[in-house]
């Protein structure tokens, strides 16, 4: 069967790179049944016969004008699609969306007329917010880490930076590669509005935001940098779990260890 992704090579790369980590969060258990989603802004890859393609779906309402979108497309998983069939058949999970001139509106354009992921308001809202700041930002992930997740269900883990401060003090990497922290957002509706409200203004201040009691959304240049930030955070959080199992609260590295580690790598204060 044809496919837009004939013959373009670097928009294949693209949604094979989604492709290949979607294989990786049903592998480390993160992605029961169709949990999570992945969007990538595809907009740098929309050739001329591209922009041409009709329509394959009706025009479909965003619920709001989202307004630096206009003339946009995105790759998106579909709604209740499951993460472990998008690895395999990516084209048949997923699809190509145009947003219409309005910003109110989207039209799916291939392969086939695949309904994009619920969590849509938060994907195109950050998506949004970040062509807004002239950021490179093209990629969000939204998953569902076991570890991260159960920590959430613990209040003292909900004030601010608690969760930070703790997954930083694991490794030195997560610090390093996670340099402004995990923001949390309380208990919020799936798939509405609010929820992307406040995961945008999270996002002013940290690289990643948990979704308490659901799950976290992070964001990156490509859709390996938004996992790998996600991956780092997960593997403090096994370091803490494996010590509190063993019997020991973790001790975890000093205040002059981490401050020493901020300056040497010039991260953020
Ligand atoms: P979708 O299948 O609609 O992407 O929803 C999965 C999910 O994780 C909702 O938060
Ligand atoms: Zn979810």
């Amino acid at each position: 069967m044809k496919s837009i992704l004939d013959n373009r090579s670097e928009l294949a790369k693209q949604v094979n790179d989604v492709a290949e980590v979607a294989g990786y969060l049903w592998q480390k258990g993160w992605a029961e049944r169709n949990g999570g989603n992945i969007t990538v802004n595809i907009t740098a890859f929309a050739d001329e016969e591209i922009k041409k393609l009709p329509a394959i779906s009706e025009k479909i309402a965003l619920g709001r004008t989202i307004e630096n979108l206009k003339g946009c497309y995105f790759f998106c998983k579909g709604t209740n699609r499951r993460m472990r069939d998008l690895a395999r058949r990516p084209m048949d999970n997923g699809s190509i969306i145009r947003i219409t001139d309005d910003c109110a509106h989207y039209e799916i354009i291939a392969d086939k007329p695949v309904k994009p992921t619920s969590e849509l308001a938060s994907h195109l809202s950050i998506h949004n917010y970040m062509i807004g700041k002239d950021s490179d930002y093209k990629a969000v992930l939204h998953t569902h880490p076991i570890d991260l997740v159960a920590m959430t269900h613990n209040p003292a883990f909900l004030e601010k930076d608690a969760l930070t401060n703790l997954l930083w003090s694991m490794i030195p990497e997560t610090r390093a590669f996670c340099p402004r922290g995990l923001g949390i957002i309380p208990y919020k509706m799936p798939s509405t509005f609010e929820l992307a409200d406040s995961t945008i203004k999270e996002l002013e201040e940290y690289d990643v935001v948990m979704w308490e009691k659901h799950g976290v959304v992070s964001v990156g240049e490509n859709i390996m940098e938004a996992f790998d930030m996600v991956d780092t955070l997960s593997k403090s959080a096994q370091i803490y779990m494996t010590a509190k199992c063993m019997g020991f609260e973790p001790a975890g590295t000093t205040k002059e260890q981490m401050d020493e580690l901020r300056d040497a790598f010039n991260l953020p204060k």
